[in-house]
């Protein structure tokens, strides 16, 4: 069928739930008609419909008639049902009852399973082709796939800048990572920094601080065609901050905080104390000395050159350093930053690759 409910109303029931209304509103943007149905007396969602019908239950005697009646007297073109045990009953009898006439929404149990089965194909082939990190050393032994498939399924729901090949790198590198705290430069509403604290704790690194000033004045960046620079003004950094904490509060037990300040500020810091307190995350106590470090904040260069030369130095010996956006096609500078990097340490690195579009430096 062409556009839902093939140019006729689509039928919604019960069109009180939740995603009824999402669909409902759906509809509204798409210039789709609609005809909302419930089976109670009163229905609260009856005012939100252009038009509104009852139903018997989908249990009664008369259900199954009185539907049939209702789509032809109204010409209705399809049926949209959210709710498990309705769709299977509809998707039973719609044929027969009105040949023609499709479920518009895929089985509701599928739909609502979707995630955490594509999370766990995600799991599985990550653990059937581990990446090829070449490393020197036999790492941690992987998680099981349901502890993997957790962490993919809940990095699913924060929005973010983390694609799944740099999630899949980020958890090589915890097998094979030296103990101590994990430093994340530039946390936004807290994508990357979960998939961090989660590793953290499932390969016994460390404690995770977050650096950013959540402050619309450092989202700066000064891309060259200004569609970055552009894109950043229409967000609020306050908003980010609160939208971080609830995505990192329910893991953050003694084990996350941040530091709300910019990248250079928050080292020296760092380096004077163990300790880092904020009303919502408490107290937690770090090591000082950095097992793993994200650079993912401002990508100007002299900013990323900045914060690789306030962080790198505290790095330990045979710690990871990632390097975000070294492929990045609004500018070049946390490329140049980790070039120069590579060309003054070669020396000192055990192992440097891409993927994800970050760069991953093992210190020797
Ligand atoms: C690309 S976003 C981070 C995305 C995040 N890591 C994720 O995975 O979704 C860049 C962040 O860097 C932060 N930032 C900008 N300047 C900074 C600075 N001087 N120090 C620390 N963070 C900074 C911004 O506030 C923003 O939150």
């Amino acid at each position: 069928m062409g556009p839902e409910g093939g140019g006729k109303p689509v039928l919604i029931f019960p069109g009180g739930m939740p995603r009824s209304l999402d669909y409902l509103r759906k509809c509204q943007r798409e210039g789709v008609a609609t005809v909302g149905a419930s089976s109670l007396n009163y229905d609260v969602a009856s005012t939100q419909y252009p038009s509104w019908i009852q139903l018997p239950y989908v249990n009664h005697p008369e259900f199954d008639a009185a539907l049939a009646r209702a789509i032809r007297e109204l010409g209705i073109g399809g049926v949209y049902s959210p709710n498990p045990v309705v769709w299977n009953h509809l998707n039973a009898v719609l044929g027969i009852l009105a040949p023609g006439v499709p479920l518009v929404n895929d089985s509701p149990i599928d739909d609502a399973l979707a995630g955490f089965r594509a999370a766990r194909t995600r799991a599985r082939e990550l653990l059937d082709h581990p990446l090829p990190v070449d490393v020197g050393q036999s790492g941690r032994a992987a998680v099981d796939e349901i502890e993997l498939a957790a962490m993919f399924r809940h990095a699913d729901a924060i929005p973010g800048m983390c694609d799944h090949e740099k999630a899949c790198a980020l958890h090589e590198i915890a097998r094979h990572c030296v103990a101590g705290d994990v430093v994340e430069i530039g946390s936004w509403w807290g994508k990357s920094a979960f998939l961090l604290a989660r590793l953290a704790r499932l390969y016994g690194i460390g404690k995770l601080l977050c650096v950013d000033p959540w402050s619309n004045q450092h989202l700066v960046q000064e891309d060259a065609t200004g569609i970055v620079d552009g894109g950043s003004a229409m967000v609020d950094a306050g908003e980010a901050l609160a939208v971080f904490e609830m995505n990192l509060l329910p893991y953050s037990a003694n084990h996350v905080n941040y530091l709300r300040m910019p990248s250079i500020e928050a080292a020296a810091f760092y380096r004077k104390s163990r300790c880092v307190t904020t009303p919502r995350f408490g107290s937690v106590d770090y090591e000082g000395r950095i097992a793993l470090l994200h650079i993912d904040g401002n990508h100007a260069h002299a900013a990323v050159q900045a914060d690789v030369a306030a962080w790198t130095g505290l790095v330990a010996s045979g710690g990871w350093m990632v390097l975000d956006d070294y492929t990045w096609p609004f500018g070049d500078g946390p490329r140049r930053a980790g070039d120069a990097f590579l060309a003054e340490n070669g020396h000192n690195v055990a192992t440097a690759f891409t993927m994800g579009g970050a760069l991953f430096i093992r210190l020797a």
